[in-house]
């Protein structure tokens, strides 16, 4: 007989998620992600004749959690995440420090499909915005003056996805969806309802992926060209995501 101690009857199963998956393009989806992204446990390495002793509830159990954590991988480092990282870090700090009001460096992230971008990306962004939260908790005064009777919303990194075939608008529709924001009547009415919720919520980053979704049609060429150019002057570090972005003409006429 072995002398396993018993099961709790109905012990909770950690490795599961109920409901939905965050969303990262919303400001309390990016939240939850941020804080939840290291939370999974892998299950623990154990032996046959360990399996073999197990009770049947046990067992299923451990395969479920084998089978959760082959699902939930680990990011590894890879030489070109690394370097991504490093760039993205630094980049992403060295402005948010700056204290001018010049023109802040922005960030292009060009790859193949599945490569890695939006994950490198997104977790690059989360690591500074822990880092960037800590800071100021310490010193919430300098932070901003909150406003009596409101909720403040501190979001350092904002993250949005351009819809497919997407048009300038429904880009800004993206941005100003993160923070539940109002939309405008027209682009420079979103491009200045986006530039104020990036200020009212001290945003540093604005992560903007699949940016080659925004086709250069001939009809709305300049307001393309025009929505990158209001996007360059946000107060923020614009960190573009695409596949193969030279070519897609959005940087054109510099
Ligand atoms: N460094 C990494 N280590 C492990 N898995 C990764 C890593 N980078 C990406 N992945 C996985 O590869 C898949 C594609 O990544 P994704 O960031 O969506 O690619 P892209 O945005 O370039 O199309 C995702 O399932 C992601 O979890
Ligand atoms: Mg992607």
């Amino acid at each position: 007989m072995s002398t396993l101690p018993p099961e709790p009857p109905n012990a909770p199963v950690p490795f599961l998620r109920f409901g939905p998956r965050p969303d990262r393009t919303r400001y309390e989806g990016w939240q939850e992600f941020r804080r939840t992204r290291d939370l999974f446990v892998p299950v623990r390495k154990i032996s046959l004749a360990e399996y073999g002793l197990m009770s049947p509830r046990k067992k299923s159990l451990h395969d479920l959690h084998r089978a959760a954590t082959h699902v939930n991988m680990q990011m590894l480092d890879t030489p070109m995440s690394e370097v991504v990282t490093t760039l993205m870090r630094s980049r992403i700090q060295n402005n948010a420090m700056r204290i001018g009001p010049s023109t802040l460096d922005g960030l292009m992230i060009n790859g193949g499909g599945y490569q890695g971008k939006t994950e490198t990306a997104c977790r690059t962004a989360t690591e500074f915005e822990d880092t960037w939260r800590d800071l100021f908790e310490q010193y919430p005064e300098c932070y901003f003056d909150p406003m009596p009777g409101t909720r403040d919303l501190i979001a350092p990194v904002a993250y949005c996805q351009t819809p497919v075939k997407a048009t300038p608008i429904g880009l800004c529709e993206a941005i100003l969806d993160y923070y539940g924001a109002p939309y405008g009547k027209n682009l420079r009415g979103m491009i200045r309802n986006a530039r104020e919720s990036i200020k009212a919520h001290a945003t540093t980053v604005l992560i903007i992926d699949d940016i080659t979704r925004l086709k250069m049609h001939r009809e709305d060429d300049q307001d393309t060209l025009d929505l990158i150019r209001g996007l360059m002057d946000l107060d923020v570090t614009l960190v573009l995501i695409g596949v193969n972005i030279p070519r897609s003409g959005l940087l054109r006429e510099g």
